[in-house]
């Protein structure tokens, strides 16, 4: 006899986890199969976001930034420091200690819910008659479980290049490069997308010499021009060094003297043969979806030739009752679309019907400063033939902004040139992690700039500057 539950997710990431708390809150009777194992060998919820992704990530640019703030920034406010050094072992330590404290959170919400975690690999065995059988394979065998609701929220995984072996210590990709034991002095980054740069700031603020090896010929090209132009020039300023547009060759790892290097081989943009030595690699290339040993087919679901599993505007796969949200789906690979994803199914499984506009999601890339967009950017609305008006405001003419030591970047509104509705926010600055909610709101609510423009935003803020790109649609800036 199979167990039977009303709802059946596979997996506990921000997804899956999401799903299982909405669904479990609508009165269902929740089941969640994961395996993931944390580095001491227990089980753990939370997937890549709080495992590998996410939350140590952020840890670690915390822990990068206060030592950069000491040793760069920490004069300009009179404090001097001496020997400012950092222990590595503790700083690891630290972000572990984050992870851990986040993923026992999700087993104390799965207890507060009564979720039942069924702890091992989720596989489709058959469907019956409008229910589905999965087979859990844990530790210590087997076993079936039954729902007539079944949510794959499966995540995705780090894409890896032909012929360039990962072993997580002199080549990583985003979870080997959350660990490693010491500053390498030369680190090589394939891939200036999301995590190249995040993961790459993280080490050259701890002293590493980064260099990073980018495929396309422009730079953060899913950006508002602006912004990539802005990024490029700080980043290049803090002493990321970039090389765009080159083609990756033979990787190559070899001993130098005592020492273990890596050599990339390289072809750059004006087509001249090149080697880079480093001491480690990351290789960060973009991530694909993960459906592994998920037995799809036995239930009669394939993937589209990109890997991901089809589904409509609401998640529904092409058989009633089965689901699939977050990485494993189209759409951006972002925790908080999956959260949006998780929500939405369990809403539709209870008969509500709630929505989800993907033209209102934000980004944000947690580089030092941040970048943050929601909607359109100028180059999709010159290509829509839209007519829009632009509004930008720089942060170097905020008191707060002056006060924090963080002037750069700025604050661009676009808006509809006739109605004023707001198409599109981009941001680049500290803090815009946060300042972008504001846009996302006003976004949803179908906000004008003049909306922003008349709402009363806190002085002194940062959130003064969304205000003053929005009245700057207008040429109403105050503060200009
Ligand atoms: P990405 O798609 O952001 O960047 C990958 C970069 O690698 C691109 O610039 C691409 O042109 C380049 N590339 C691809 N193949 C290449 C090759 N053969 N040689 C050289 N360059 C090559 O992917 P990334 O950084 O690996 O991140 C994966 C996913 O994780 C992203 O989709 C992102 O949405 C998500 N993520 C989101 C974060 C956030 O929201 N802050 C943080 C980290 C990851």
């Amino acid at each position: 006899m199979s167990q039977v539950f009303d709802v059946l997710v596979i997996g506990a990431g921000p997804a899956g986890y999401i799903a299982s708390i909405r669904a479990a809150q609508l009165g269902f009777n929740v089941a969640c199969i994961e395996k993931w194992r944390a580095p001491n060998g227990e089980l753990a919820l939370g997937g890549t976001c709080l495992n590998v992704g996410c939350i140590p990530s952020k840890a670690l640019l915390a822990s990068s930034e206060t030592f950069e703030d000491i040793q760069e920034h920490a004069g300009a406010h009179g404090i001097s420091v001496k020997d400012a050094r950092i222990d590595i072992a503790k700083m690891l330590a630290r972000k572990d200690s984050i992870v851990s404290k986040m993923t026992k959170g999700i087993e104390f919400l799965f207890r507060k819910n009564k979720i039942t975690w069924l702890k091992g690999h989720g596989k489709f065995v058959s469907a019956d008659d409008g229910s589905y059988r999965v087979e859990v394979v844990g530790e210590s065998g087997s076993e079936l479980v039954e729902a007539r609701h079944v949510i794959i929220a499966t995540g995705s995984k780090a894409r890896h290049l032909p012929g360039i072996a990962v072993d997580q210590h002199l080549i990583s990709d985003n979870e080997g490069a959350l660990n490693f034991d010491s500053v390498p002095p030369r680190l090589g980054v394939i891939g200036a997308g999301v995590i190249g740069l995040e993961l790459g700031s993280v080490w050259r603020r701890l002293g590493s010499d980064v260099t990073l090896l980018e495929g396309a010929s422009s730079f953060l090209g899913a950006c508002d021009e602006s912004v990539s132009k802005e990024a490029f020039k700080l980043f290049t300023r803090q002493g990321l060094k970039f090389s765009l547009g080159v083609q990756i060759g033979e990787v190559k790892t070899l001993t130098k003297g005592k020492k273990a290097v890596v050599e990339v081989h390289y072809v750059d943009t004006a087509g001249a043969a090149q080697v880079l030595e480093c001491d480690r690699l990351i290789v960060s290339v973009g991530r694909i979806p993960n459906t592994d040993g998920l037995a799809l087919d036995a239930v009669g679901l394939a993937t589209d030739e990109r890997g991901f599993i089809p589904v409509d505007e609401h998640c529904q796969t092409r058989l009633p009752g089965v689901y699939a949200i977050g990485d494993v789906v189209r759409g951006p690979m972002l925790a908080h679309k999956g959260e949006d994803e998780g929500v939405l199914v369990a809403e539709r499984i209870a008969g509500q019907k709630p929505h989800i506009d993907y033209n209102c999601i934000p980004w944000v890339i947690y580089t030092h400063p941040e970048i943050a967009w929601v909607g359109q950017n100028e180059q999709q609305l010159k290509a829509a033939g839209r007519d829009y008006r632009t509004g930008q405001f720089p942060f170097m003419a905020n008191g707060r902004a002056l006060g924090m030591n963080s002037p750069d970047g700025f604050v661009k509104v676009l808006a509809d040139a006739k109605t004023d509705e707001i198409l599109g926010v981009h941001i680049i600055s500290a803090g815009a992690s946060d300042l972008i909610a504001e846009a996302a709101v006003a976004m949803e609510f179908k906000a004008s700039s003049e909306d922003i423009a008349r709402v009363s935003h806190p002085h002194p803020s940062l959130s003064e500057v969304m205000r003053e790109a929005a009245l700057a649609t207008d040429k109403r800036a105050l503060n200009m």
